[in-house]
């Protein structure tokens, strides 16, 4: 891939051509939040945590859907931006109800940590404290819409990684639900084939399995790696 040079926060850095901006800032040890991004899935820029300043773009841009540029002049970590991604967290966290105390990934949460990262103590917005659901249908897992944060990695490692696509999003805006199948309790999906994929990415205690205790619910970030080089080494074909 061909070498570019861009500018990030004054220091004069290189990437390869079809990297993300994400990708390019990682490389050079600057670290930049994100909740929607995992590694091995497309990209969604929903979260908009990863939003950096590029010379020439009236607003922030999310740096994991921007390509990196030659010539590009970037900043990661200004005070607009700092202020503007504690808003977000604040703002997902007034959404829904998020207890952590009595969640199952409580200390193993992706929105937790960066929360913490961020300095978020306090959240300055009104809570929506929205009487949502808890779908136990399924046998082996759950459902708890009170910790979802809309990031779609459940939907999009279902899709394409397992390839049936058992979950897609139902409604819009603040109503927004996740639902499995066309809006069926996840323990009569017809297409679900119970691997967990969905259980593993997710980030928060919205997707858990059952009867795991607290301790047991850390999430497995690697086994997305696993089975994508696995598949790559076609370890799996008889
Ligand atoms: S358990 Fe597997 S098949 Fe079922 S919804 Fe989750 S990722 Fe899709
Ligand atoms: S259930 Fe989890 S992975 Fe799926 S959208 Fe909600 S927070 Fe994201
Ligand atoms: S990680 Fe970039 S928008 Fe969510």
């Amino acid at each position: 891939m061909p070498v570019i040079t861009l500018t990030i926060n004054d220091e004069l850095v290189s990437g390869r051509r079809g990297e993300s901006l994400l990708e390019v800032v990682r490389e050079h040890g600057i670290t930049l939040p994100t909740l929607c991004h995992m590694e091995g899935l497309s990209e969604r820029g929903g979260c908009r945590l990863c939003i950096v300043e590029v010379e020439g773009s009236p607003r922030p841009v999310p740096a994991c859907t921007t390509m990196a540029r030659e010539g590009m002049l970037v900043r990661t970590h200004t005070t607009r931006l700092i202020r503007y991604r504690r808003m977000i967290v604040e703002l997902l966290l007034a959404e829904r109800n998020h207890y952590c105390a009595v969640c199952v990934s409580v200390g193993h949460c992706e929105l937790q940590n960066v929360a913490a990262a961020l300095g978020v103590d306090h959240v300055r917005y009104e809570y929506l404290s929205p009487r949502v659901t808890m779908d136990l249908s399924h046998e082996r897992f759950g459902m708890d819409h009170n910790r979802c944060i809309l990031c779609t990695r459940c939907v999009r490692v279902c899709d394409e990684v397992e390839g049936v696509r058992t979950w897609d999003i139902a409604h819009r805006g603040v109503r927004s639900r996740i639902m499995a199948d066309l809006n069926y309790p996840w323990g009569e999906s017809e297409t679900c084939t119970s691997c967990g994929k969905c259980v593993q990415v997710c980030p928060t205690g919205a997707l858990f399995t059952k009867g795991a205790a607290v301790g047991e619910m850390v999430k497995d970030p690697g086994m997305l790696r696993r089975v994508l080089e696995g598949r790559d080494r076609k370890e799996w074909e008889g």
